[in-house]
């Protein structure tokens, strides 16, 4: 079958991985006689640098005519001080965001008892893996409210959320549930935002009208923070806003192994997405042939899944990725029991094994 993706590689590490990802896609059309066009555009920095706009009408134009949009990632320093709207984040990644309705972002986080040893997580914690999914919502709260203040003396950023954006993100989390351990962990912060209690009344009459069997459970976000931390295996759907899911996401990631190895879907209701790792473009260590591309291949798994229903080519990618790992391991997620490897070595191992399985 023939598909057509919007490749946006973004800026940092970007690139790197994402080279890792065509070339997963590329063996997958060996293996399975599927044809895919790769529509590579330019996005944050890089387009910047190219066409003085971080998000340029040809890259939109692209990302409407595909069936999916493969993301990168976006930002570094050289971009931190432009006008908001003409940096990579708020000129790009977000506008992407709310151009389509990606309302909702699912960050699975699952650990195998063989990464035990790459998580900071005590061994008996996580002796027998764990596997839950953040759903996060995606274009309200915080992120989108009403900004304001001169920036001086005084700055806001409204935290706002309608009936409607918590009822779809909630309905989606129920229905995942269905299909998964039957538990939804609903974050909030009831306790102090208006916003949250509104929340919670409405996760609670969905609960009751629509998904009474799900197992229901609120936990504030500072606790789920913790809770989290100790008892992983406890959870199913964590379902929280915006600016929560971000921030748990990022803890969900490395006491999974690493930030690098979680992926992201971004989704409209519409069933069109973009797929995107949890992580960003790692300043730090891009260009070095060092990040792990585990996350931007996941993203790869989670299109197949989500937007193609190619769910044999997904988990043969899936079962080629824990193949590697069982002997080769990138810096961020090494011990002394494997073979430290590359960026591209990664890809290139992955890719082998997806053509041996
Ligand atoms: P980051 O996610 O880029 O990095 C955080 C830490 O995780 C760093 O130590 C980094 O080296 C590590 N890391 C991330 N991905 C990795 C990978 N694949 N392999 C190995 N290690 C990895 O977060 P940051 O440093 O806060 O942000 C850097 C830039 O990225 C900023 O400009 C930020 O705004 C942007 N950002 C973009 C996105 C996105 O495009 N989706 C997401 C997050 C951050
Ligand atoms: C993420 C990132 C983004 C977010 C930033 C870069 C806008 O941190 O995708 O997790 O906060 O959503
Ligand atoms: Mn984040």
């Amino acid at each position: 079958m023939s598909k057509k993706i919007a490749i946006l590689a973004g800026d940092g590490i970007g690139p790197e991985v994402m080279k890792q990802a065509i070339k997963v896609l590329q063996v997958l059309e060996k293996k399975f006689d599927h044809s895919f066009s790769f529509q590579e555009c330019l996005v944050g920095g890089s387009a910047i640098e190219k066409f003085n706009e971080p998000l340029p009408a040809q890259t939109l134009k692209i990302c409407q005519e595909s069936e999916a949009i493969l993301f990168g990632s976006v930002g570094g320093h050289r971009w931190d001080n432009l006008p908001k709207g003409k940096d990579p984040i708020w000129g790009a990644l977000l506008p992407l965001r709310k151009h389509f309705k990606f309302f909702a972002n699912i960050r699975p986080a699952s650990m195998l008892p063989m990464m035990a040893d790459s998580s900071p997580l005590k061994k008996e914690i996580i002796k027998d893996g764990f596997d839950f999914t953040i759903v996060r919502e995606l274009t309200g709260g915080i992120y989108f409210g009403e900004k304001g203040g001169d920036g001086e003396n005084e700055a806001f950023d409204v935290m706002k959320y309608q009936k409607q954006e918590i009822e779809r993100i909630a309905r989606l989390a129920f229905k995942m549930a269905q299909n998964s351990k039957g538990k939804v962990t609903s974050v909030d912060k009831a306790n102090v935002l208006r916003t949250s209690v509104l929340w919670r009344k409405i996760v609670e009459r969905i609960h009751k009208e629509e998904f009474s069997k799900i197992e229901l459970e609120h936990l504030y976000i500072d606790n789920a923070s913790m809770q989290i931390l100790i008892r992983p295996q406890d959870f199913d759907i964590i379902l929280t806003a915006n600016m929560f899911g971000d921030i748990l996401s990022d803890e969900a990631a490395q006491i999974s192994g690493s930030l690098g190895m979680q992926s992201s879907a971004s989704l409209n209701e519409k069933g069109f997405g973009m797929f995107e790792p949890s992580g960003g473009s790692a300043p730090s260590i891009a260009g070095k042939n060092i990040a792990n591309p585990i996350a931007q291949i996941g993203c790869v798994v989670l299109m197949l899944e989500y937007c193609f229903n190619f769910l044999q080519e997904a988990a043969v990618i899936k079962k080629a990725v824990l193949k590697t790992l069982e002997q080769y391991r990138t810096a961020d997620i090494h011990s002394i029991e494997y073979k430290k490897i590359g960026t591209e070595e990664m890809g290139d191992r992955i890719a082998e094994n997806i053509l041996r399985i």
